[in-house]
């Protein structure tokens, strides 16, 4: 609901707290370190044949799910990946039994999306929907799913859909993960990072003022990159994909293991670069990364955790650095994604732009 707020983004942006609390209400088993799913409609012999996982969507969807595809391998140790929707029906994809494909779609009626998942059950596979609209189209051509609560979500930008899709994919992955060889202890593990999460969150959000500088001054430049690696990368994507679509400046992302084998050509103190760098086993080579665009005097927003050393970067000029909370590690690219949106709807607002509204965007695209 808009009420009092300055926007629909802006409403669900700072609702997400609320919005992550509902995903996961009844959904936790803290005693056995699972989730209960009783929509997906897979017994755990259904859920131990699996040996794949396939999960298509379009635009943050499709994001969100290249972060829950690295969840399940991380978790469940079954290969997983995700596929643009709009890509994948044209190219007369291969359907197999023991492969669980996964649809994920806030309005449930995006055109892409619900022909893949047509496609899908022509040939005879199995697919779970993660879907926040209540009997759209999606949620009723799939097998069965996990419906995300997220509530009525209106700005094009989407914000809390996407942090709820995120945590059911961390609910599927637990279950997946528990029926397999994940351990107790690691499912515990998990449950009480997700139990802390909605306070996590709202602590990001909270530093609203500090973010609003930052966007002001990113929002000067006409281009800029997005970097990070493995469970980083996708958080990249969706933070330019936020930015370009809200902002309208050119904003890229990248691996940050792949800037020497292009990207960095661009980099001048008049591109900068928003780096994710969580404190996980790569965050030497991320450091050492961003001390090659310090060099060619690119600008930075680092995005990390609170002692992560930045070396001689701290005392830049060009240098601004966000901690965000730390979780469990499987769980930190959610925590990541929030002060993106933070800096995209403030840079958004600064420009005078109708955060709500892009250009040349819909809601959702439900004609081919
Ligand atoms: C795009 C919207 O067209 O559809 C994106 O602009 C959205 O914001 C995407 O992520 C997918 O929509 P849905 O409803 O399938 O999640």
């Amino acid at each position: 609901e808009i009420g009092e707020h300055e926007s629909f983004m802006h409403a669900e942006m700072l609702e997400q707290p609320r919005a992550a609390e509902r995903v996961l209400r009844g959904r936790l088993d803290e005693r056995f370190g699972t989730s209960h799913l009783g929509g997906l409609n897979l017994d755990a012999r259904e859920l131990r044949a699996i040996r794949r996982v396939k999960i298509l969507g379009c635009g943050s969807a499709y994001y969100v799910g290249q972060m829950g595809a690295s969840m399940i391998e991380e978790l469940a140790r079954i290969p997983a990946d995700a596929e643009a929707a709009s890509e994948f029906r044209y190219r007369d994809p291969v359907i197999e039994p023991d492969t669980l494909y996964v649809a994920v779609s806030q309005s449930g009626e995006t055109i892409d999306t619900l022909l893949a998942v047509q496609e899908i059950r022509r040939k005879g596979g199995r697919v779970v929907g993660l879907v926040n609209v209540v009997g759209s189209a999606i949620a009723r051509e799939c097998d069965g799913g996990i419906y995300l609560h997220a509530g009525p979500e209106v700005a094009v930008a989407s914000t809390k859909a996407l942090t709820t899709m995120f945590l059911a994919f961390s609910l599927l992955a637990l279950q997946l993960g528990r029926v397999r060889d994940l351990s107790i202890a690691d499912g515990k593990r998990l449950i009480a990072g997700l139990q802390q999460l909605p306070e996590q969150i709202q602590s990001v959000l909270d530093r609203d003022d500090e973010l609003a500088k930052v966007a002001e001054r990113l929002a000067a430049s006409d281009s800029l990159f997005f970097i990070g690696r493995v469970r980083g990368f996708p958080v990249a994507r969706e933070g330019a994909q936020k930015f370009k679509e809200i902002t309208y400046r050119h904003a890229e992302a990248y691996q940050t293991s792949e800037l020497k084998h292009g990207p960095l050509a661009l980099i001048s103190e008049d591109v900068p670069t928003v780096a994710l760098v969580p404190d996980d086993e790569l965050v030497e080579r991320n450091v050492a990364a961003l001390h090659e665009i310090a060099a060619r005097r690119g600008p930075l927003v680092v995005v990390t955790h609170e002692g992560v050393d930045l070396g001689d970067l701290s005392a830049a000029p060009g240098t601004h650095r966000i901690d965000v909370p730390r979780n469990e590690r499987e769980i930190d690219p959610i925590l990541l994604t929030i002060p993106l949106q933070v800096l995209a709807y403030h840079a958004a607002k600064h420009l005078g732009l109708d955060a709500d509204k892009p250009r040349n965007l819909a809601k959702s695209v439900t004609v081919e």
